[in-house]
């Protein structure tokens, strides 16, 4: 089925100047970016974003991390999208994400590592509807 997901470029990956390079990978596997925004998160918003974390012990690193500089965030679109962005990003921590996707190639360390993206249909359709009101998305 088509699919919408959330994608955040991390501040890791803004700062390594590659938010072409990742873009370009989501374009050759199909999906469609129909919203995107750069932001530097306020701590208020990056607790609101991962609070189904709140208790986890890396929850205040995680949010230090996601404050620490800009990122990019955008929706994409396209068949199976929520899997194919999982896909093109690897696995969670980078040391353990297979050759050729963005944690990969990317990132640095479970904490710093390069980009989020939704889990499943209901945490993306919450997601994006965290970051983007109807009217800033654009389908064709
Ligand atoms: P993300 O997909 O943005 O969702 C939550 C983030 O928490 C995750 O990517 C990691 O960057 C970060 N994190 C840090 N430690 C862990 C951990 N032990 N398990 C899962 N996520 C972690």
């Amino acid at each position: 089925a088509v699919e919408r997901t959330l994608s955040i470029i991390k501040p890791d990956a803004v700062a390594k100047n590659v938010i072409g390079e990742i873009y370009a990978r989501f374009e050759k596997a199909g999906l469609k970016i129909i919203a995107a925004r750069m932001a530097h998160l306020s701590r208020e918003q990056a607790e609101g974003f991962y609070a189904v974390h709140k208790e986890r012990p890396f929850f205040n690193d995680l949010v230090g991390f996601m404050t620490s500089g800009p990122v990019m965030i955008q929706v994409l679109e396209g068949e199976d999208a929520i899997r194919k962005n999982r896909e093109i990003m690897g696995a969670t921590n980078p040391k353990e994400a297979a050759a050729g996707t963005l944690r990969h190639d990317y990132a640095e360390s479970i904490d710093a590592n390069a980009c989020h993206g939704s889990d499943a249909p209901e945490t993306a359709a919450q997601e994006v509807a965290y970051f983007f009101a109807d009217d800033e998305i654009c389908p064709r």
